[in-house]
């Protein structure tokens, strides 16, 4: 039998799972696409992976098991997994990742899950040297580059963020964008402290950057800042909006999670989760077209104050999941030729630095330079 291949892409037939296989092979890197149905992962290799024909990968099945999980990941080191809902799939996979010491990362932006597995497996991770990093992905780590570069000028503590994109989810997206709304609660934080959103706020106007019409947004589940934020000391207050450009869709998600949480309120965990899936199913199962510049759009946008000083860093950029896929495809490029700048539970930039994260992106066309305004 051939030597391990390093890298675990988990829920690789997936829309992300096959980008993040797309980058690796452009980092030159040998990689395991692992998932459920080897006819999937033949699949989605074979038709959705460019240039596929030159990478160096294999393709395995395993059931969704810490134990069947742990035997796949031993001899490698670094786990990739975009098997989504994370607060639903995920710990069995950082189960397996502790058992058979690899680093861990993943594509949430669900922030009861980043809560949970700080607390749960933060400390594990770092006594066993490795890290724990879900949340690599455009949600929410293209933000966290703007927060940065914001707080490159000391004595700021309070982030204002605006996170938005254009273009369709997919079936997994949408169903954590339910699920979460559904089933999590949301919070900002304030003085350092979490403080739970008003759920019935409604639908927020937001002026946003780069446009004259108002923006619809939502605190779309709370989203990763404030939980990588209340770790940094310089920072005592971060609240995050967010949404898609489409308005239509906007003045839709409410309803559609108002009826949801109404007609399953009643229901035990499990069988509220399923009927939530499904729901989710009748808005979007089909997996989107590739990516497309002209459509597919995001806006991060962070105004950072401080009693004296301010600062607003607007960052313009494209095809959101292919950003995922190269940021998962680069954190193992990074963390098979050195350890992270922290082990643990750490951020995209907590764990490879900013200006690293952001010279990536824009190497591949996936931002457009930073628009950093200071007043100090
Ligand atoms: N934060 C961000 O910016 C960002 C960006 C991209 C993705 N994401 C998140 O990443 C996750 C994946 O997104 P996606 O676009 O790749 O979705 P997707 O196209 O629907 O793919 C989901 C993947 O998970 C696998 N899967 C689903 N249920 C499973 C189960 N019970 N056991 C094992 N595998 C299972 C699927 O396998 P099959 O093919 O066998 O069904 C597929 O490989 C979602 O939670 C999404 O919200 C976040």
């Amino acid at each position: 039998m051939s030597e391990k291949k390093p890298v675990i892409v988990y829920g690789a037939s997936g829309y992300t799972g096959r980008l993040v296989c797309e980058y690796l092979r452009e980092y030159n890197i040998p990689f395991i696409a692992a998932g459920r149905s080897a006819d999937k992962l033949n699949a989605a290799m074979k038709s959705n992976v460019a240039g596929i024909e030159t990478a160096d990968y294999e393709v395995v099945t395993v059931p969704h098991t810490a134990s069947a999980l742990t035997e796949l990941f031993k001899g490698a080191s670094v786990v990739l997994n975009t098997v989504g809902p994370f607060a639903k799939f995920g710990v069995e996979v950082v189960q397996a990742c502790l058992a058979a010491k690899c680093h861990y990362t993943d594509t949430t932006g669900e922030q009861d899950w980043l809560i949970t597995l700080e607390q749960e497996f933060g400390a594990k991770f770092a006594n066993a040297g490795l890290l724990l990093a879900p949340g690599i992905a455009q949600m929410y780590t293209t933000g966290e580059i703007a927060a940065q570069l914001c707080l490159e000028t000391p004595g700021l503590d309070t982030l204002d963020i605006a996170v938005f994109w254009g273009g369709s989810p997919t079936i997994a997206s949408t169903q954590t964008i339910l699920v979460n709304a559904a089933m999590a609660k949301a919070y900002y934080l304030e003085q350092n402290k979490y403080v739970e959103h008003q759920p019935d706020a409604g639908l927020y106007n937001l002026a946003i950057p780069g446009q004259h019409e108002l923006a619809l947004a939502l605190p779309w589940g709370g989203t990763s800042h404030p939980v990588w934020f209340k770790r940094d000391p310089r920072v005592a207050n971060v609240k995050v909006l967010g949404g898609v450009f489409n308005r239509a869709l906007m003045l839709g998600v409410p309803q559609i999670v108002a009826a949801a949480l109404e007609a399953t309120k009643d229901m035990k965990p499990d069988e509220r989760y399923a009927a939530l899936a499904q729901t989710a199913a009748g808005v979007m199962n089909t997996m989107p077209p590739r990516e497309n510049p002209r459509v597919n759009k995001s806006l991060d946008s962070v105004y950072a104050s401080g009693p004296l000083g301010r600062a607003h860093c607007v960052i313009y950029g494209n095809s959101n999941y292919k950003q995922t896929g190269m940021l998962q495809a680069f954190a193992a490029a990074y963390l098979l030729q050195q350890s992270p700048k922290r082990v643990g539970f750490a951020s995209g930039c907590q764990a490879f630095g900013h200006h690293e994260l952001l010279g990536q992106l824009r190497s591949f066309g996936l931002v457009g330079k930073p628009v950093l305004t200071v007043h100090d």
